[in-house]
């Protein structure tokens, strides 16, 4: 894909919003935050989760789009070109997504899975008890499944990024995303039917204060990172496509409130569906695999509407690995060390090798560091080091940078570019130089402590 060809397809008004949002919405929505939501207490953590959300996910946000609209460059140049001292920051960013994508396509492995068992009729399979975490360990049909099936999907984005049809996935998802939600909204309809709901949906929406801790926190700002794709250069890549006269603050709101809603969404599906089934809080990250089977079991039609539930499922997952894979490739290909084809191979065995590593962490290879694994060995890892370490560092210094080296008014003036309405200027302002960078050391510090086990948050 040329670089004129992504720009033109943000050149609507409305396009640019999509195309940055059917990036966001993914597996963060459907099985992170549903997973974390019930990790951290239910009601209180959603909360949490979107006044985080709506200040500081927003804030940061616009402040990535602008600086991308500004320097025209991806994340790599972006930074350097404005100072050429913090080139070193779009460079650690944009290693962030070569850690995520894999343990990703993972997730996207058992989606795959789900689709699959469902398709051939064995819906029955995907419930009984302990299922899910009975096959990711190996015991159901020994680690060659669930590598097989991480290799599927990983090929199938591999296959995308080489045939270059990323774009049309993209717009595919479009009609697809919309297709999702409509349906999410028709299962939740339907469980509202079932017993129990109601003790589900009271844990869900109705906020306990005696679960707050700062690890409610600690975990919200990690998903907003996750779900929202901040703090890894994506969004200053988008935000580089994007012409002047579309408006980066309404953009950015639109994205954080299309992004925020799909994930209460499917909490709201995913969380009472678990109660109905009494099981409570206790499935950890298998909690979108373990809670809906049973569901569509009951349903009548059940066996048609799980393949086409999780087969929309399996196109949000593509869209955002594709796009993940596609900025891991394109950060070899800027950093001038490897032509196109040979970034793809490279991304490629990176992706490969660190993921069969992470399936094999459930079996052979399984590893616990403490709180730091999440109980889930390279997975867990994986998704602390990027989404509680490196994320906030990356995400503090580029407060730093905007806030002090280059200067806030330089964003608000980019905002502001053909005399658009930038009407929250002042929060942003206070946001990106004290809050964020305060808060954001805060939890840094703390988190670390506590996922190494020396001080528990909770
Ligand atoms: N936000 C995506 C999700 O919710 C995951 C993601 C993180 C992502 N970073 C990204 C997707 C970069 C595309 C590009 O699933």
């Amino acid at each position: 894909m040329s670089e004129n060809e992504s720009r033109a397809s943000f050149s609507g008004k409305v396009g640019f919003v999509l195309a940055a949002s059917a990036s966001a919405v993914g597996l963060g929505n459907l099985w992170r935050f549903p997973y974390l939501t019930s990790h951290y207490g239910g009601g209180i953590f959603v909360i949490i989760y979107i006044i985080l959300a709506l200040t500081f996910g927003f804030s940061l946000m616009i402040a990535e789009v602008a600086l991308g609209r500004k320097t025209g460059k991806s994340c790599i140049s972006a930074f350097g070109d404005l100072c050429s001292k913090y080139k070193w920051i779009g460079i650690v960013a944009a290693l962030i997504p070569l850690l995520i994508v894999p343990y990703y396509c993972v997730i996207g492995g058992w989606v795959t899975k789900w689709l699959a068992t469902s398709a051939i009729g064995q819906l029955d399979t995907l419930t009984e008890s302990g299922y899910w975490w009975n096959y990711i360990t190996g015991e159901i049909s020994g680690m060659a499944d669930p590598t097989i099936w991480f290799l599927v999907f990983a090929a199938l984005c591999i296959g995308c990024i080489v045939l270059g049809v990323d774009r049309g996935i993209e717009r595919l998802s479009k009609i697809l995303m919309p297709l999702l939600l409509i349906m999410m909204i028709g299962i939740i309809i339907y469980e509202f039917t079932l017993p129990n709901i109601w003790d589900g949906v009271n844990f869900y929406l109705n906020p306990d204060v005696s679960k707050l801790s700062a690890g409610t926190f600690l975990g919200a700002i990690s998903q907003i990172f996750y779900s929202m794709s901040l703090a890894m250069g994506i969004m200053i890549t988008y935000g580089s496509y994007m012409k002047k006269d579309v408006s980066i603050e309404r953009s950015a709101r639109n994205i954080s409130a299309i992004d925020t809603s799909v994930a209460i969404l499917a909490g709201l599906m995913i969380i009472p569906a678990a109660f109905t089934q009494g099981l409570g809080d206790s499935s950890g990250m298998g909690l979108m695999f373990v809670a809906l089977p049973q569901v569509f079991e009951s349903m009548p039609a059940g066996e048609i509407v799980a393949p086409i539930f999780y087969l929309l499922v399996l196109f949000a997952a593509m869209t955002s690995a594709v796009s993940l894979l596609e900025t891991v490739v394109s950060v070899f290909v800027d950093m001038k060390k490897a032509r196109r084809k040979q970034s793809i191979m490279i991304s490629s065995i990176i992706l490969i090798v660190l993921g069969v590593i992470t399936v094999l962490g459930f079996g052979p290879l399984m590893i616990d560091i403490g709180p730091f694994s999440q109980g889930a060995g390279w997975l867990g890892i994986f998704d602390s080091i990027t989404n509680s370490v490196l994320m906030p560092i990356i995400a503090i210094v580029t407060c730093i940078f905007i806030g002090y080296v280059i200067k806030v008014t330089v964003i608000t003036d980019e905002v502001k570019a053909e005399g658009m309405a930038f009407r929250f200027e002042k929060p942003f302002t206070v946001m990106i130089k004290y809050v964020c960078p305060v808060l954001l050391t805060f939890m840094l510090v703390f988190g670390l402590l506590d996922l190494f086990g020396i001080f528990s948050l909770y």
